[in-house]
């Protein structure tokens, strides 16, 4: 059956939100509180990598409606948040976006709503911020108001899992509101018992990927120190078609989940009196590969007889994981923020972000496929191994007279 559905936050989650829903039938409202991001998506223009200019004037002309105007939140049949669920500087969890996205539905919806909180979050927020906060309102949750939990896993500059064909954790407060969105999702749904459940499977994925990435980081380690591959080690143990999965080492993990989704466990059990020592431990391991990789550069240089200090530097991609123009919490800008304190002579480039991003401060420059640029400086970090560059990756290392690669191991 058509239904009226409102997604709150139209950023890399809620934007493909919108898409799968008004693919399904459905006649959709698109909010976000950023009036340029609904400027530029009337204008039928894309502000994600991972969304084409195409796709937006497809919802357009199926009368999805963009918009910051809160009236427009009254009355509808579902509402799907999908804001961001950040950690502060001490790498507590920041529910704010949640709670604000709570607040401007609180007093729209009607009777028989569909609420779904789909932001990453720790097990007991649906129910903390959701479900406490409607029942004080006077709804009887799961007879005039549903609330439902059902996280996404989508991933960004993966072409081959596609978000709406990743099956989708889903849970209700009650049997009815598991009905409800279990009805909305369709196929790819896979039901569990309670709302924590949902929540909490959500973070061990990515705290499971933490802890193995980790571990990975470590093996570098202790290969560098034997002076052997540690890309060979990992492909000779990938062999094993059971009980083992490769993750691969790196400068730090970047992006919004993973250095983010475990330290919402991390804080809850804290707060409950249960130690996490494994994840924690794997997030400081995580954070360590910055300075072990800057100590690694330096000592290439010394072996050639060069200063940092005297060197121009390029970087060769900024963003945090390969071929998607996404810089948050990117390690590769915490590298340049610490080669900075030595050697003032640094330039990045990276021609995915370029396409799409505007912050002019950031001055981070693109090639455009003219390698020779590159013989201007002293050393060409290479930091992000986006499509586009692993395939001219000889002539980068060919117009480069100290070439350092940060992407193979
Ligand atoms: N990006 C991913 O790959 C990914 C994958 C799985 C899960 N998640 C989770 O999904 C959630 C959203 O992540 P994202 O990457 O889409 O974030 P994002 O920053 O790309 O987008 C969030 C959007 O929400 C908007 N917003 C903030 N507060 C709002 C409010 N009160 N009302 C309306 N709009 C508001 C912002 O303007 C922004 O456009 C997070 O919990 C994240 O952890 C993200």
């Amino acid at each position: 059956m058509k239904k009226e559905i409102v997604v709150i936050g139209l950023g890399y989650v809620g934007l493909p939100s919108v898409m799968n829903h008004v693919e399904n039938g459905h006649q959709v409202i698109g909010f976000d509180i950023d009036q340029r991001k609904i400027e530029s998506l009337n204008r039928g223009v894309s502000y994600l990598d991972t969304m084409s200019n195409e796709s937006i004037t497809e919802m357009l002309k199926k009368e999805t409606v963009f918009t910051a105007d809160e009236q427009m939140l009254k009355d509808r049949d579902v509402y799907i948040i999908d804001v961001p669920t950040p950690i502060d500087d001490h790498k507590i969890p920041d529910l704010s976006y949640v709670k604000s996205a709570v607040s401007l539905i609180e007093d729209k919806v009607k009777v028989g709503s569909l609420i779904i909180l789909e932001s990453t979050t720790y097990p007991g927020t649906t129910e903390e911020y959701l479900v406490e906060k409607f029942a004080a309102k006077g709804y009887n949750i799961g007879t005039d108001l549903y609330i439902a939990y059902s996280p996404e896993r989508i991933d960004p500059g993966n072409t081959e899992s596609l978000s709406a064909k990743i099956p989708r954790i889903v849970a209700g407060y009650t049997k009815n509101c598991l009905a409800q969105a279990k009805a909305l999702y369709g196929d790819h749904v896979s039901a569990v018992s309670s709302l924590k459940i949902a929540e909490l499977a959500k973070i061990y994925e990515n705290t499971f990927r933490l802890v193995n990435i980790a571990l990975a980081d470590e093996l570098q380690k202790i290969t560098d120190n034997l002076e052997i591959s540690v890309g060979e080690v990992l492909e000779a143990a990938a062999t094993k078609p059971f009980g083992f999965m490769k993750f691969t080492p790196n400068l730090g993990i970047g992006g919004h989940c993973i250095p983010v989704d475990p330290y919402y466990l991390t804080w809850l059990m804290e707060k409950r009196g249960i130690d996490t020592p494994l994840i924690s431990t794997a997030g400081q391991i995580n954070d360590s590969m910055l300075d072990y990789h800057l100590h690694k550069i330096n000592d290439y240089l010394v072996e050639r007889g060069e200063k940092l200090g005297e060197l121009k530097v390029a970087i060769l991609g900024v963003t945090y994981k390969k071929n998607v123009a996404d810089i948050r919490m990117s390690s590769v800008r915490k590298l340049m923020e610490k080669l900075g304190e030595t050697t003032e002579h640094i330039v990045a480039y990276d021609d995915v972000l370029h396409a799409y991003y505007t912050k002019e401060d950031e001055k981070i420059c693109c090639l455009e496929n003219n390698y020779h640029e590159l013989t201007s400086f002293d050393l060409v970090i290479y930091a992000v191994d986006h499509e586009r560059y692993e395939e001219n990756k000889p002539k980068i290392i060919e117009n480069s007279r100290l070439f350092y690669d940060l992407t193979t191991v």
